[in-house]
């Protein structure tokens, strides 16, 4: 990934900042958005300034236009291009359907899928703009959208959160197809339970986490690195024959475990 500009969002915390470090490790120059943890997003770039690589930080709300196209513009300013885009801020606001309020319903949409629309519609323009350059990499640029099992599981108690996954694939899915000819090339990582701050009453207790672990056919919750590895495939020249498609990330937890011994 030498010469090559990644922006990550949400990359101040779980997922997201163990992507741009590994980004970082694999050798681009990254930019970590982050809404409201600069601390957590000053972390990220000290982690990625003492392996020897470039970062900085971007405060952004991903789902607002105005604050998008800043972030872009502050990026461009820093590292003069961009190569690799991955949208994954995201977030949770869980309640039973017939309690959900619309500004439940709205905020997990906005920053979920919205906010993936606004952050690759900067980025294909970007692409375009910069035009081919082989020496770099194949495809003119590279996004992958973080989207959750939840693209295809339905998730009762979190239909707002499993209707912005479905909504992120499908996007997803529409965009590769559109910017394909154009060199672009558009994927989706879906994590299962990863351990995160978004998961954390899954897993910390021991009874939660017993519970978790009956959905993940290979026995271990995932962690964070886990997913910055398919992430650093995804967005390098071993992947070049790849697009459109999602990624699980999940060991096993989308092949219906509940039916390995009945139905
Ligand atoms: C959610 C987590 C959940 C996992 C598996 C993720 O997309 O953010 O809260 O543990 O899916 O259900």
């Amino acid at each position: 990934m030498e010469r090559q500009v990644a922006l990550v969002t949400g990359g101040s915390g779980g997922i997201g900042a163990a992507v741009a470090v590994a980004l970082a490790a694999a050798g681009a120059s990254v930019g970590v958005n982050y809404r409201s943890d600069p601390e957590g997003a000053a972390a990220v770039v000290a982690e990625i300034e003492q392996l020897g690589g470039s970062a900085v930080a971007l405060q952004a709300d991903a789902s607002r236009e105005d604050q998008v196209r800043s972030m872009f513009r502050a990026l461009l300013d820093r590292f003069g291009r961009l190569d690799v885009l991955v949208a994954n801020a995201g977030i949770q606001q869980d309640a039973a359907f017939a309690e959900m309020t619309l500004e439940q319903w709205r905020a997990v949409l906005d920053v979920n899928l919205t906010g993936q629309f606004l952050c690759a519609r900067e980025a294909v323009r970007i692409f375009d703009r910069q035009g081919r350059d082989p020496g770099r990499s194949c495809a003119i640029g590279k996004i992958i959208c973080v989207s959750s099992v939840h693209e295809v599981i339905p998730w009762a108690g979190h239909a707002n959160y499993a209707a912005s996954k479905g909504g992120v694939m499908l996007m997803m899915k529409s965009l590769a197809q559109e910017v394909a000819p154009r060199g672009i090339r558009v994927n989706g990582i879906a994590p299962g339970a990863i351990q995160t701050e978004i998961n954390r009453a899954a897993w910390e207790t021991q009874e939660a986490l017993q519970s978790l672990l009956k959905l993940i056919p290979y026995g271990r919750i995932g962690r964070p690195e886990d997913v910055a590895r398919a992430a650093v495939w995804l967005a390098s020249d071993a992947s070049d024959y790849v697009t459109g498609t999602s990624l699980f990330v999940d060991c096993g937890m989308a092949l219906y475990p509940g039916f390995r011994d009945n139905g």
